[in-house]
């Protein structure tokens, strides 16, 4: 598969796989379809495996640590930390807020790397900024993770351009982790992605399927009554039923191209930049081989117009998050 890089220290295949789903918030989990799954995006090259502490709290960690270990020296394994979270009987997590203090920095590491069953975290990011802790104290704190050994490169999450500058002021940041996909391409405008650029930081887009609602193949009545999708606004039935009009037209270019919807929502992050790896999620195996498959498939000009002039922000109908998440973000 292509490669891609970065910042100065990574790199990794064109696409990783996004592994949240394979503990959380999509429906239900199968842990020995998850670990097939593992299995196969090794085997069709993907590189780049991403996880955190809070998925399935601690469950996807552990996942993958059992999983990739035969695998671990050829993989680049990212995980996070930063969120609280309260815990329910089946240790699901609720997250509750955010802790960038230097300890819990340092103490996640620690307890992600025996999860993981490594001794080195290839590239360990804060999930969301702790506006009760300067962004400078916690990156020297995961900067001495670095010095240490314990960890190889930095990453953020859906922080603004400023707080993305103040850190890489602190410590080179090798990647930034946002949402970016057709229906959610505020980091175009709000300058983090032209910071990225200035800066030299590898941009890592999540949710670059929409959370699969780009796919075409998610019934938005359907979801079962956990899955964190009944959550978001854009799920909802009075902004799905316009925001479904928007991937009648990736559904449109993908039949004319003779490809599924999903690679074209894929090929046109790829196409945004080789700095640009999208982490699509995925816990079936053909969904994972469609998705690698799309880095073979070029959009041309005026196929990437049709899109974008479809999928203009103002077409979009409802927020990504509802309040309590937005409110984590950009900051
Ligand atoms: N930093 C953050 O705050 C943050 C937030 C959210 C996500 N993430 C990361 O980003 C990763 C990806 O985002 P995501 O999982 O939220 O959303 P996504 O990648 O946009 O979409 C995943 C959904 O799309 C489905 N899908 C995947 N490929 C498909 C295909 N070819 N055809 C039809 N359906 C397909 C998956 O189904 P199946 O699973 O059933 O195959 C899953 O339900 C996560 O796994 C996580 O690692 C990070």
């Amino acid at each position: 598969m292509e490669q891609r890089k970065l910042g100065a220290t990574l790199t990794v295949s064109a696409i990783g796989l996004g592994c949240m789903g394979l503990s959380q918030a999509y429906g239900h989990q199968d842990e020995s379809a998850s670990v097939a799954t593992l299995e196969r995006a090794v085997e069709l090259g993907v590189t780049f495996f991403d996880t955190a502490e809070v998925y399935g709290v601690h469950h996807n960690e552990t996942l993958l640590g059992r999983a990739l270990k035969p695998f671990r020296d050829r993989l680049v394994i990212a995980t996070k930390f930063g969120f609280t979270y309260s815990r329910d009987a089946n240790g699901f997590g609720e997250i509750t807020g955010t802790d960038g203090t230097p300890k819990n920095a340092r103490a996640v590491a620690e307890a992600s790397l025996k999860r993981l069953q490594t001794d080195v975290i290839d590239l360990y990011y804060l999930h969301r900024a702790d506006p009760a802790v300067p962004i400078e104290d916690t990156v020297g704190a995961m900067a001495a993770l670095v010095a240490e050994g314990k960890v190889r490169a930095l990453g953020l999450s859906e922080v603004s351009a400023e707080t993305l500058r103040r850190a890489h002021a602190t410590h080179p940041i090798t990647a930034l982790q946002s949402e970016y996909s057709l229906w959610t391409r505020d980091v175009e405008t709000n300058g983090v992605l032209a910071a990225c650029r200035e800066l030299g930081v590898g941009f890592v887009p999540f949710s670059p399927l929409g959370r699969g609602f780009l796919t075409g193949q998610v019934q938005t009545e359907t979801l079962g009554q956990d899955d964190f999708r009944r959550r978001l606004p854009r799920f909802q039935p009075e902004h799905a039923e316009t925001n479904r009009k928007l991937v009648a037209v990736v559904e449109g270019v993908a039949q004319a191209k003779g490809v599924s919807a999903a690679q074209v929502a894929l090929a046109w992050v790829l196409a945004q930049g080789q700095d640009i790896v999208p982490i699509p999620g995925a816990k079936r195996i053909p969904n994972l081989e469609q998705n690698v498959a799309a880095t073979g498939i070029t959009l041309t000009a005026a196929e990437r117009e049709t899109l974008e002039r479809a999928f203009a922000p103002e077409n979009v109908s409802g927020g990504r998050y509802p309040a309590s998440f937005s409110a984590m973000s950009e900051r």
